[in-house]
């Protein structure tokens, strides 16, 4: 059986993933904000902890508090509307070792409780840390160089010139999106299809026509005509003598002009409006990528700090999904890829996955529908878009709102429901610094249309 013991030895390898940010921190420089809209450094290292033991030593298991000064300045990150920005001071805030203290505290008392917690609020820490070794990673990016501390970097990849754009064909379908669910007493690793936050509740079937898709992510390149044709420069780039750079984590470097671009909704939409296209509905992006090849060497998983080429995974191949969702590929021509493993425990696309949207269909439905897929892709060798899934999230036309059926969990009441405002876009996919368990097909992502700090990137969809 699987125990509390697995995930706490997640939990383990995420606290050492959000360690190794804040040890890239210089330690005089906890107290800066280097996104005005959120908060200092500092709360970050006290306020993973805290909503972990809020969570799991206070909710779940009733302990005395032996810090509530702490357990309450740590509780909640900020997501200001515009034009309001947070105005404490850094003497508002602790000093370091003593946010060290009640850190190492805290661990102790749940390491030491970790077999009597439910599965489920063991999985909301741990996806909930996750979530935020990737939002620290964006704020980590606007601080100043001379304020970090390089980790040993993975060797970049070469960049070359950006693929020609084109579009591939996504036949007539249904889009499975969310899970059936709860799922309440899941506690194990390998069947984590069952745990999902509260936006992925209920599972929902949508008709989706036929539509094209971009092959790949817009790139640096593409929208370089955009900007020459007047558009304002994404947030990530800078000009220096007369040329482009991109703003890297830890250098800026030439603009490289084949990785995907990383924008605002708002500069994605005027992107495609421009160029004549759309974004994707979430809708359609799930009806694409149930169609997409697990790609190997994705860019996700805190394998790198930076995107790749938006051609790196190309294989040229179509794939299939057969009726226990494990995919194979279809293709004869693709090169020296290992058959995905759906059952693995990172939870990655494709979709279908066997619990979640064959469920709704009847299995002779399912089935028929990925025959004739694979043997429309075994007859004319379709192409499926690349990279659904790494190099940055995507942007969709979806307004971030709940699916039929959702209910807030009573632990965590705000993590979704205060976002479904009509502010607030979806996003899917993954980051280079997406942890492998939030790459599942169901994952919903949102920010505002405007905040540009995130590694966000787009493609364009024609109707
Ligand atoms: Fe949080």
């Amino acid at each position: 059986m699987r125990t509390q013991s697995e995930l706490g030895h997640a939990i383990e390898e995420a606290r050492e993933q959000t360690d190794a940010l804040f040890r890239a921190v210089r330690p005089d420089s906890f107290y800066e904000r280097p996104i005005p809209e959120r908060h200092r450094i500092v709360f970050y290292l006290g306020h993973v902890e805290a909503f972990d033991w809020n969570l799991i030593g206070r909710y779940a298991l009733d302990r005395r508090p032996f810090h509530a000064g702490f357990d309450h300045l740590f509780a909640f990150g900020i997501d200001p509307p515009p034009g309001q920005l947070p105005s404490d001071r850094p003497s508002d805030w602790p000093s370091l070792a003593e946010v060290d203290r009640y850190n190492q505290r805290v661990r102790d008392e749940i390491d030491e409780l970790i077999d009597e917690v439910p599965g489920q609020l063991l999985h909301v820490a741990l996806e909930h840390r996750l979530m935020h070794a990737e939002t620290f990673a964006y704020i980590l990016h606007q601080l100043d160089y001379e304020r970090k501390v390089a980790p040993a970097l993975p060797p970049e990849m070469e960049t070359a010139r950006p693929p020609q754009p084109r579009m591939v064909e996504i036949p007539t379908g249904t889009a499975q999106l969310g899970l059936h669910g709860p799922g309440l007493d899941d506690t194990s690793l390998d069947d984590n299809a069952t745990f999902g936050w509260d936006n992925e509740f209920q599972a929902l079937a949508v008709d989706t026509p036929a539509f094209s898709m971009a092959k790949h992510k817009v790139t640096n390149g593409e929208y370089l005509e955009f900007v020459r044709a007047g558009a304002a420069a994404p947030f990530f780039w800078v000009e220096r003598a007369g040329r482009w750079r991109y703003r890297g984590m830890f250098a800026e470097i030439p603009l490289p002009l084949d990785w995907p671009v990383y924008v605002t909704h708002s500069e994605a939409e005027a992107y495609a409006k421009w160029r004549g296209g759309a974004l994707p509905t979430e809708a359609q992006f799930h009806r694409a990528a149930s169609l997409t090849h697990k790609e190997s060497e994705a860019n996700f998983d805190f394998r790198r700090w930076e995107p790749v080429s938006v051609h790196a995974n190309d294989s040229g191949s179509a794939a299939h999904a057969n009726h226990n969702g494990a995919v194979a590929h279809a293709d004869s021509r693709s090169r020296a890829r290992q058959p995905a493993d759906v059952g693995s425990a990172d939870g990655q696309h494709p979709l279908p996955n066997g619990r979640g949207s064959v469920e709704a269909l009847s299995q002779v439905e399912a089935l028929s529908q990925v025959e004739a897929l694979s043997q429309l892709a075994a007859r004319s060798q379709i192409e499926t878009p690349s990279q659904l899934v790494g190099n940055g999230w995507e942007w969709t036309s979806t307004v971030f709102a709940p699916f039929p059926g959702f209910t807030p969990f009573p632990f965590y009441r705000n993590y979704s429901e205060p976002f479904f405002d009509g502010r607030h876009y979806v996003l899917k996919g993954a980051s280079p610094r997406t942890a492998g368990r939030l790459a599942r097909p169901s994952f919903r992502n949102w920010f505002r249309p405007s905040y540009p700090y995130i590694y966000a990137t787009f493609r364009l969809v024609e109707p």
